[in-house]
């Protein structure tokens, strides 16, 4: 196995943070393939808690090259903040050995937060807010404003093309004319020294991921948000604006890029935030408890997330769609000592009992969740190390259902709190 596929199979914030970098360890390639500053992978260096947005996980082990790809979007500002944050605290500069950025990257500009202000104001998705679906729109729309075009537009140029990009959009956006003008000098300014800064990672990635492939390098695809998030497979319409599953991968790129293996990371328990249909949710205490337990507030919004039970129907469908093998679990120390924990089944809607998903779309406001409880683990392993057998009987619940394994528990924000369960380490998934 020489290229890994790691996913949340959730609405996001699955604890990919922690595995990913743990991951990234044994790779010789990470890449972001995907998504933008909406995004916030945690990470701990140097007793330090960091967010990253855009830049890949692999960005503080210094033999690791870095690639973001064609399918990501990138807010100047915030990637500046956090290149200018990562040589902190790597204590040097970062090399473009290190890391390599697309030129077919597409920048999210000021427009496009002001048009989805604009529509969260009429028909709420909830949003980041950080512009990413009106920027992807403006792909599809065949008029986004890629990294390269500000490369070779002069300033007069690209004050010209941004200028009939916002006229384009002139019927969405009600702004004093003036403001809009300001607006697209200093777009132009933040456009042109954004491109200066990162100029030395700017390449053609295809070829350097050709040769990764060709040379059976390790390559982990790191995704972002989760796959009931996924533009096409997930909750639609309350979804993000990209491919955040495995199709996304193979749109990222000039050229094929085979996945040998698809690993997939979930809470025990699930989160959401944002609207949208959240049949396992919990609107009780219980809910408010492990919101509480699990620290469970926004990694880039900070806003607090919606709990519910760990959805098994919700689950075998974001396998299924992306041919995970193997899950990864994680926060099983939050519901460590609760009396009993639950799991869904099925949903009612109509009458009628639903245990399969044709697609995320399919799921409703509507449904009413068919709840399994079962006895809750007092805690992870014994005194042995051993996973306790509720913990067990969890994880074998899910293998059934799902027929993915469970590879590996985490317990704890420390590297060292896991347990393998079906693998032996983290470098196995390579294997
Ligand atoms: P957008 O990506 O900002 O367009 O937001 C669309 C939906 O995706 C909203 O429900 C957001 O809350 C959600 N979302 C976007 N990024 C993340 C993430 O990194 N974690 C969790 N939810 C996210």
């Amino acid at each position: 196995m020489s290229t890994l596929l790691l996913i949340g199979l959730q609405w996001g914030d699955e604890g990919k943070g922690k595995i990913v970098d743990a991951i990234a360890e044994e790779s010789d390639v990470v890449m972001r393939y995907q998504g933008g500053a909406n995004s916030g992978h945690t990470l701990k260096q140097k007793d330090e808690t960091i967010v990253l947005h855009h830049l890949p996980s692999g960005i503080f082990h210094p033999t690791v090259a870095n690639v973001m790809s064609w399918g990501m979007v990138l807010s100047p500002k915030v990637l500046i903040e956090e290149l200018d944050t990562v040589e902190r605290i790597v204590g040097r500069k970062i090399g473009p050995e290190h890391l390599a950025i697309s030129g077919h990257t597409s920048i999210v500009l000021p427009l496009h937060c002001r048009l989805e202000e604009r529509r969260e104001s009429r028909r709420k998705i909830g949003t980041t807010r950080r512009g990413i679906g009106p920027a992807y729109e403006d792909r599809i729309g065949r008029c986004a404003v890629r990294v390269a075009d500000v490369m070779a537009l002069s300033e007069k140029a690209l004050k010209a093309r941004l200028e009939a990009l916002y006229e384009d959009h002139d019927l969405e956006i009600s702004a004093d004319q003036r403001e809009l003008n300001e607006e697209i000098a200093e777009t132009v300014r933040v456009c042109k020294s954004f491109v200066d800064r990162i100029a030395p990672y700017v390449t053609r990635v295809s070829r350097l991921m050709a040769t990764a492939v060709r040379e059976h390098k390790k390559i982990l695809f790191e995704g972002a948000q989760g796959a009931m998030l996924d533009v096409q497979q997930g909750t639609y319409p309350y979804v993000t604006g990209s491919m955040t599953g495995h199709a996304g991968v193979h749109a990222a790129m000039g050229i094929y890029l085979p996945i040998d293996a698809r690993v997939g990371v979930a809470k025990v328990y699930c989160t959401r935030v944002g609207e949208g249909p959240f049949p396992s949710e919990l609107k009780n205490e219980v809910g408010e408890k492990i919101q509480t337990d699990g620290h469970e507030f926004g990694a880039t919004t900070g806003r607090k997330r919606r709990v519910g039970w760990l959805d098994l129907v919700q689950l075998r469908y974001s396998i299924l769609a992306n041919g995970i093998t193997d899950v990864i679990l994680t926060k099983a120390d939050v519901l460590s000592g609760y009396k009993d924990i639950g799991v869904v089944r099925a949903y009612t809607t109509d009458g009628a009992e639903l245990e399969w998903l044709e697609g995320g779309f399919e799921m409703t406001e509507e449904m009413k969740p068919v709840v399994q409880m079962m006895p809750c683990w007092k805690q992870v392993t014994d005194a042995q190390g051993k996973i306790s057998p509720e913990l067990e009987e969890f994880c074998v619940l899910i293998e059934k259902y799902t027929g993915a394994r469970v590879s590996v528990i985490s317990y704890g924000p420390k590297r060292k709190d896991v347990i393998f369960r079906g693998r032996k380490s983290f470098q196995d998934f390579y294997q």
